[in-house]
């Protein structure tokens, strides 16, 4: 067992004094100051994330995105968002960690304007079947459940075209953003344009990176040609998805923390989706539990089918279809599906990426009582 003790020889233990006082106050003037007065809190023993684990109802949060949909137009707001923040992050706009998440509501018949940013963005669609984006003039179309993916500095513009009051596809696109904001302004890094023309020209068929690249395992001709850093497959559709996790579930018993999950890979590389960021979908069986464990790394959770509980850092976290929930880095957590009959699925996004390229990436599974934690009680 490892002793975490400030007080033990290695860490800085100095007692101040009269004398030592006066120092400082020295060395302050000249914008400097003793490390030793704030060496323990800033390399801490383990991650101490400011973040804590938060539960935002889907059910509590609709009407107030909706309600958007009347009070700013698309236009004037850039995109019309409402951002999930974490209590004590509100200054950097994160919902967990350096990460950001929010709410995207499109109105039938709205199309956004065209912009690009440093930051990479995700989408994960929860309501609505109209939604295009156009990336990098690609125009694709998602729907509920589906995932896409925006890649840093790449054009995009996003849309509903459903038809006030029309036919199927109709009524208003909600979507989850995901995005790495939070990072690329920690690293002083965020470049930021709109569109010379304001809207970007469709180049090629609709869904022409799901065409190509969509099969998975079978790698198209002009695949040697792709060099950029993200997956050149944008779109990743719900229906395979499930059906992969279900075909799994066949021949495996999958991660004992997460049961069967699957990582949303770039295809040519079998790594993750973008540099900065990755996504899993993961199926709890009927009546499934997991065992905690723990990483390095931000995580944010979307319900996408069924409900269950994910007892987060000893909190119990209830969820049902559209909940989103975050769990800060270091922090244990474990997952359980409610029903005895259905499967539940769980969305995910995370920075492991930045991690594993850092050299910090780092997972525990939880020691004791038979990889349970002990719940705080409300
Ligand atoms: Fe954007």
């Amino acid at each position: 067992m490892t002793t975490y003790s400030d007080d033990m020889l290695g860490r800085a233990r100095v007692r101040d004094t009269a004398d030592l006082e006066a120092y400082y106050a020295k060395l302050a003037a000249l914008e400097a100051g003793a490390l030793w007065t704030i060496a323990n809190k800033i390399e801490p023993w383990y991650p101490q994330p400011q973040s804590r684990p938060v539960k935002w109802s889907y059910a509590d949060l609709r009407p107030l995105v909706l309600e958007a949909l009347r009070l700013v137009s698309g236009d004037d707001a850039g995109r019309r968002v409402v951002a999930l923040y974490n209590p004590e992050r509100r200054d950097i706009a994160a919902t967990v960690g350096l990460l950001y998440t929010g709410l995207q509501v499109m109105g039938p018949g709205e199309s956004m304007t065209a912009h690009r940013h440093q930051a990479a963005a995700l989408r994960f669609v929860l309501e609505g079947t109209g939604a295009w984006t156009i990336v990098d003039g690609q125009k694709l179309k998602v729907g509920p459940r589906d995932f896409a993916i925006t890649p840093n500095w790449t054009w995009h513009e996003h849309g509903n075209e459903g038809i006030e009051g029309g036919p199927d596809p109709a009524g208003p696109v909600i979507w989850q953003d995901g995005l790495d904001i939070p990072l690329v302004n920690a690293l002083d890094a965020p470049f930021y344009e709109v569109h010379p023309d304001v809207y970007q020209k469709q180049v090629g068929v609709t869904n022409s990176s799901l065409y190509t690249y969509g099969a998975g395992q079978l790698r198209p001709f002009g695949a040697d040609t792709w060099h950029k850093s993200h997956s050149p497959l944008l779109a990743y559709p719900w229906e395979p998805t499930y059906e992969a996790l279900l075909n799994a579930a066949k021949a495996s018993d999958g991660s004992p923390y997460d049961g069967i999950i699957m990582e949303y890979s770039n295809p040519l590389t079998g790594g993750s989706v973008m540099p900065t960021m990755s996504a899993h979908m993961q199926l709890l069986r009927a009546g499934e539990s997991t065992s905690a464990h723990r990483q390095v790394g931000s995580k944010i959770y979307t319900a996408a089918k069924g409900s269950g509980t994910s007892i987060v850092a000893g909190q119990r976290i209830d969820w049902t279809e559209g909940d989103i929930f975050c769990v800060p880095s270091w922090a244990w957590h474990e997952h359980a599906n409610a029903s005895t009959s259905d499967d539940a699925c769980l969305f995910s996004f995370n920075d492991f990426p930045v991690m594993r390229a850092l050299g910090f990436w780092r997972e525990e599974a939880y020691p004791d009582n038979d990889g349970h934690q002990p719940v705080t009680p409300n």
